[in-house]
């Protein structure tokens, strides 16, 4: 059965605060919210084909030991009475490598949850691509279920990723495009040396290091991959996936986990290597402008949150020093005319001079933290070669110029907002790139050449699209997020 993911639409005027929330239904989701500890990522699972959004696991759930020591870890549900201790002994335990082969779904086996999630899919055995999409919304719905049979949770949260559903083709893809460019340009005189920020899982750094291994043996001896990640959770997670089985074990002198931001980064690389950053631009922070409809003079947003916990917007006519810098780095370096609320130039004076102009546009979100990530590539990495993805759009954004999607998840459904006011941790934020404008930042900033492609493109040329192709001839590698593209340093 297709996971039901119907939008709920919360028509919130103003900001949200438990205050203003009144519906019984609303009240219900912030208390359980509110419940729950922040997680870092809410991700929410695709709503169509073509434009996908991210789903992640950020919740893991403890366990309960049982009584008598026998080291299984058991979880009484009084709702979930049969007792599955016969069939827990007799049947085997199977990995997603043991079932890689296998037609049909596999019946009286147990797996870790772990390993359930891992199973990779085998689109050649897959109908069509709206197969494809049912089979990840059934995947995630077993694997709720799963987890709720050990720990209910409404708030639970998900994300995921073009690694995570193409795994391991994607990180093939990428390593494909890496391997290409090393040889050309870098080899033998250096080794390959890369660096991913924002990991999630690890599994990009197994599937390229699988990659790299089975099909290059000399380059892989060559090859050091380091982890730039902001959390500590994920940092451990991607440890304990580089320990998990004989074959990730052997990468383990190769790589090194750094869990610390890239914001706090302090040491000079001076060696050349690829940076890669994907799906990670979208969780930086933002700055809102909006602009004076008379003279165009620009306002910085900002909240404020009163005694009662409410949050009140306001705009200061005073820039600080990072959004006018953004501003001042925007119009030097802009190739093209770019995007602006007050439209375009050539129609500006003449929507301020009409009857029913507004005094102000609507807010603009500017990147000012992805500016700083570039000033950090430029300070202390040198002789990079950047490798990101993102969205270039998203659905369901909050208003404004290059507005954010603002959702959490509750009973298993996705509950996006309209405003980016809302409680920390518990709601999702999440940016769409204008790849135009940052492609023209990033030059500036590093003085390095730049290609921006799409995600479509980018796969046509890198993956071996066989692998993907669904059994009439459809590929979802290519047909899901068509809404992401990439830059890259050439
Ligand atoms: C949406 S996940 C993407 C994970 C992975 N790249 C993928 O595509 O599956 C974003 C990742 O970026 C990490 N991250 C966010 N901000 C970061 C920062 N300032 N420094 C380092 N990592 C960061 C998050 O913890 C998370 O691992």
């Amino acid at each position: 059965m297709l996971t039901p993911y119907p939008p709920v639409f919360i028509a919130v005027a103003g900001l949200v605060s438990p205050n203003i929330m009144d519906s019984p239904v609303l009240n219900q989701l912030l208390r359980q919210l509110f419940r729950h500890p922040a997680c870092q990522s809410l991700r929410r699972p695709p709503s169509s084909i073509s434009r996908q959004t991210r789903t992640f696991l950020t919740r893991r759930t403890p366990t309960k030991r049982k009584s008598q020591d026998d080291g299984m870890l058991w979880t009484k549900r009084g709702d979930y009475p049969k007792n599955i201790d016969e069939e827990y002994w007799q049947y085997p335990t199977v990995t997603a490598k043991d079932l890689k082969n296998r037609r049909e779904r596999p019946r009286q086996v147990k797996m870790l949850t772990r390993e359930f999630i891992d199973e990779p899919f085998d689109f050649n055995q897959i109908e069509d691509g709206p197969a494809f999409h049912r089979m990840v919304g059934e995947r995630y719905t077993e694997f709720e279920d799963k987890l709720d049979e050990e720990k209910p949770d409404i708030a639970r949260q998900l994300w995921h990723t073009p690694t995570e559903l193409f795994k391991p083709y994607y990180g093939e893809t990428i390593a494909r495009y890496l391997v290409s460019n090393y040889k050309l340009t870098l080899y033998p005189y250096h080794d390959l040396i890369i660096y991913e920020m924002g990991a999630g899982n690890g599994t990009m750094m197994l599937n390229i290091l699988d990659f790299i291994r089975d099909t290059d043996y000399e380059v892989y001896q060559r090859t050091k991959y380091k982890i730039i990640e902001i959390s500590p959770a994920l940092a451990d997670l991607q440890t304990k996936n580089l320990l998990d089985t004989l074959s990730s074990k052997g990468h383990r002198e190769r790589v090194e986990i750094i869990n610390r931001s890239i914001f706090d980064w302090d040491t000079y690389v001076h060696s050349p290597c690829f940076f890669l950053a994907l799906e990670v631009f979208d969780n930086f922070g933002h700055d809102t402008i909006r602009y004076d409809a008379r003279t165009q003079t620009p306002q910085q947003g900002g909240v404020l949150i009163d005694a009662n916990g409410d949050f009140h917007e306001y705009y200061n006519t005073q820039l600080d020093p990072v959004a006018a810098r953004f501003l001042r780095v925007r119009q030097a370096a802009a190739r093209r005319p770019f995007p602006s609320p007050l439209g375009p130039w050539y129609l500006r004076n003449l929507r301020s001079a009409g009857p029913f102009r507004k005094e102000f546009s609507s807010p603009e979100y500017i990147p000012t933290r992805l500016m700083q990530f570039f000033d950090v590539l430029n300070q202390f990495f040198p002789a990079h070669r950047l490798v990101s993805s993102d969205f270039d759009f998203l659905p369901d954004a909050v208003p404004g110029l290059n507005a954010p999607v603002v959702q959490t998840r509750y009973q298993r459904q996705t509950v996006p907002v309209t405003t980016p006011f809302v409680h920390q941790g518990y709601f999702d934020i999440f940016f769409p790139t204008d790849f135009n404008v940052i492609e023209d930042m990033y030059r500036a900033i590093t003085g390095k050449l730049t290609q921006v492609t799409t995600h479509e493109d980018f796969v046509r040329r890198w993956a071996y699209i066989e692998d993907t192709e669904t059994r009439n001839g459809e590929n979802p590698l290519l047909t899901w997020y068509k809404n992401a593209s990439m830059l890259m340093t050439v």
